[in-house]
């Protein structure tokens, strides 16, 4: 049957997942498997500072460098995450950076990445979850970044990332954006809030990724509302990518057709997503069901394997992977 990679290049998209190093290189079977499907990698982690940076004055970029070279034996893109968050920070960051160091630390952080991957690369993370409604006015997420240089960080990273790699395209990435609650609604208002004042600013900011870790409720989302939210984004001149789908199940406990309650998740997020002309991406956040972030962080309380993802912990393809392809044929 033909791959996902394919179905979604027939209607100008691009379908790709998230991938570990370790697993790249461990599990030929898993690596074939990868390839077959995705036209495009993120490494999961590899590229986080914590990964790359080991100590103040060294880049270790040898793992990221051998998926950006796997991806390229395969003839798939590679997508860069992420340059500025609040997380995998490595130890050494907050005994080493302060307000006099900061700017350097960070531009230098940048600079030097990106530059590293520029022309090789198809889009950067620039800055991931900086977002969360509620908690100060503009919504503004408090981090180390906040603290050490104030709001203009997010200008400073899109500024530095775009002179490294005029060719990339610069995403603003974050969660919760999909469900249709108080919190959400919020935090939409604020996403737009950033993102029209990083345009009338000139920032180079080219997209939005909307991660999509989606639970598996059925009434979870709102599509009209979705909808606009889309629109208003694709308004602001931004593609729109879905940079980190998988479904939760948590919640299906009871339920024998969890498979199928799962498809349907992706099934009708993603042609309700993939109606907005500016959606031109579909990644998922792993590809089998053997290697997800779930097991530890959402595992199911009667301790089975949880399915999240379009494969199977045996990389067989299941009703989600149909539910995908689907959704692509239909786009
Ligand atoms: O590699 C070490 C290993 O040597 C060590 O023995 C083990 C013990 O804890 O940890 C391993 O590192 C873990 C790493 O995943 C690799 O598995 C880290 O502790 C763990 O924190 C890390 O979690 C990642 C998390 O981001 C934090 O960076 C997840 O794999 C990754 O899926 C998750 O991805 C995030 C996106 O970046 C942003 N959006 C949400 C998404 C899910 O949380």
């Amino acid at each position: 049957d033909t791959p996902l990679r394919e179905r979604a290049a027939d209607k100008g998209l691009i379908y790709g997942a998230a991938a570990q190093h370790q697993v790249l290189t461990t599990n030929v079977e898993f690596a074939q498997r990868f390839a077959q499907e995705c036209a495009m990698l993120v490494p999961a982690n590899e590229l986080k500072w914590q990964a790359l940076r080991p100590t103040p004055e060294r880049f270790d970029f040898s793992r990221s460098d051998w998926m950006a070279n796997f991806a390229q034996r395969h003839n798939m893109l590679l997508r860069g995450h992420t340059l500025v968050w609040h997380r995998a920070l490595p130890k050494w960051f907050e005994e080493t950076v302060d307000r006099t160091n900061a700017a350097k630390v960070l531009t230098e952080h940048i600079n030097t990445v990106v530059q590293h991957y520029a022309g090789n690369i198809h889009s950067w993370d620039v800055v991931n979850e900086a977002i969360v409604p509620n908690k100060t006015k503009d919504g503004l997420r408090q981090t180390p970044w906040l603290r050490l240089l104030g709001v203009d960080y997010i200008e400073m990273a899109f500024r530095t990332a775009a002179a490294a790699d005029p060719q990339a395209l610069l995403v603003y990435n974050d969660n919760n954006l999909e469900y249709d609650n108080a919190k959400t609604a919020v935090k939409r208002t604020q996403v737009l809030k950033l993102l029209e004042r990083l345009k009338s600013r000139g920032v180079p900011v080219h997209a939005l990724g909307i991660q999509s870790h989606i639970g598996a409720s059925p009434q979870g989302f709102n599509a009209k509302k979705l909808r606009d939210f889309l629109k208003e984004v694709a308004s602001l001149d931004l593609k729109i990518l879905i940079t980190e789908m998988d479904v939760l199940e948590k919640n299906l406990l009871e339920a024998n057709n969890r498979d199928a309650i799962i498809a349907g998740v992706y099934q009708d997020y993603l042609s309700l997503v993939l109606d907005e002309p500016a959606v031109n991406t579909v990644i998922t956040w792993g590809l089998s069901d053997r290697y997800t972030w779930l097991t530890n962080f959402a595992p199911r309380q009667d301790g089975a394997p949880i399915r999240p993802l379009p494969l199977d912990a045996q990389l067989e393809r299941k009703l989600a992977w149909n539910a995908i392809a689907s959704a692509f044929d239909q786009a």
